[in-house]
């Protein structure tokens, strides 16, 4: 991030939160760079700004993902970056003799974002597979 920058994060557990902050402040950054906060995140990203950020990292429910994405495009800049974990779900998003909920979320959300002219989007098969989407 620039000096400047700002990272806020949701999550629904009150430990990571402590423990993220805890990180943070041994790691030298000032508290005003950092913002966190608990709650679902279907709860708390509709009441961020609309185009305030440059990354919008998502990791929380895989079934949310789809509802995760139509906040994020709605929060990033243009030109700003959408990044999903866990894309590859463990090889399931492949094999389409899986169809429990998670897996099928992540399938169409891939199908989605391959599919969405404002997104230039990459797969990369790093750990659980990472999608990155650039807001055109
Ligand atoms: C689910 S874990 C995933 C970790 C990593 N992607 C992996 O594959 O091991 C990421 C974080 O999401 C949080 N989380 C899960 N569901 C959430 C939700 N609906 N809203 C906000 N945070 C959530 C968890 O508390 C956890 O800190």
């Amino acid at each position: 991030m620039q000096a400047d920058g700002v990272l806020t994060s949701v999550d629904l557990e009150a430990e990571n939160q402590r423990l993220a902050r805890e990180t943070f402040t041994e790691a030298g950054f000032a508290p005003q760079r950092f913002r966190l906060i608990a709650g679902a995140g279907l709860e708390v990203m509709p009441r961020l700004t609309d185009a305030g950020y440059d990354l919008v990292f998502l990791d929380g429910d895989k079934v949310e993902y789809g509802e995760y994405l139509d906040q994020a495009i709605r929060l990033v800049r243009p030109g700003g970056v959408i990044v999903f974990d866990n894309a590859l779900w463990h090889d399931r998003v492949a094999d389409p003799a899986q169809r429990d909920p998670e897996t099928t979320a992540i399938r169409e959300l891939l199908q989605r974002v391959a599919n969405d002219e404002n997104l230039r989007s990459v797969l990369l098969p790093l750990g659980d597979g990472l999608l990155a989407a650039q807001l055109i």
